[in-house]
């Protein structure tokens, strides 16, 4: 079985290419609205294309009327905050996915605190278990006329509310005492622990493992 993209209706390749590369991380990506407050949308087109340099990507689809509000700010200011989100953050996460006036503060509507950023003006949703800050690299349109965008960004500092660098046993252990943290994210590294461990526990192979010659 295959679907010719050439000849796919555009609704089918849309829902084709989302259920089948799963899962995705959600980018809760925070904005300056350029009246004072913030703007906050979910984005699963997400995701890290390098990690030194570390670079993220977002694909940011055509909005019905104008652009989003989230593309009209970055072209604006070039700077944004990646959240990354919990279990206990999805209400709050799906209300910033409401199509609302640019000018509301999207953060104080779902009563979101905020922390301030170090190296751009955007601040960060303070409960998120991980953020980013941002500043556009550049933005590449997807195909003509589509609309389509990907967002590329350098990461220029990095807010882990959990220590990342643990030995992997221990952080899978810290994930396990507290589900909501990363849940989305880690399910799968929890779920294969054992394997994860075994594989772990075997000694690296050598070019000489594999008798090439
Ligand atoms: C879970 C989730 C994932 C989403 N992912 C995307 C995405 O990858 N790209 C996109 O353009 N819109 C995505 N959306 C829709 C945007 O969040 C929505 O259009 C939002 O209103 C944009 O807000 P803005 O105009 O304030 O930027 C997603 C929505 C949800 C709930």
């Amino acid at each position: 079985m295959h679907f010719d993209v050439a000849t796919l209706d555009g609704s089918l390749c849309y829902k084709l290419m989302t259920s089948l590369v799963v899962p995705r991380p959600i980018a809760w990506l925070v904005t300056n609205n350029g009246a004072g407050g913030q703007n906050a949308a979910p984005f699963s087109f997400f995701n890290c294309f390098s990690g030194n340099p570390p670079v993220l990507c977002i694909g940011i689809g055509r909005a019905p009327e104008r652009r989003k509000d989230s593309l009209a700010n970055i072209e604006r200011d070039r700077e944004f905050v990646v959240n990354m989100v919990s279990e206990e953050l999805a209400q709050a996460m799906n209300l910033t996915a409401t199509d609302f006036p640019p000018d509301w503060n999207e953060l104080a509507m779902a009563g979101l605190e905020t922390a301030p950023s170090v190296k751009i003006s955007v601040p960060r949703i303070a409960a998120s278990p991980a953020a980013f800050e941002c500043r556009l690299r550049e933005i590449l349109p997807v195909g003509q006329g589509s609309g389509n965008v990907i967002v590329v960004a350098d990461v220029v500092a990095i807010h882990p509310t959990v220590c990342l660098f643990l030995p992997i046993a221990d952080f899978l252990g810290a994930v396990r005492e507290h589900p909501s943290i990363l849940a989305e994210l880690y399910l799968l590294a929890v779920e294969r622990e054992e394997e994860t461990r075994a594989i772990l526990d075997e000694e690296t192979a050598t070019v000489e493992d594999f008798d090439l010659l």
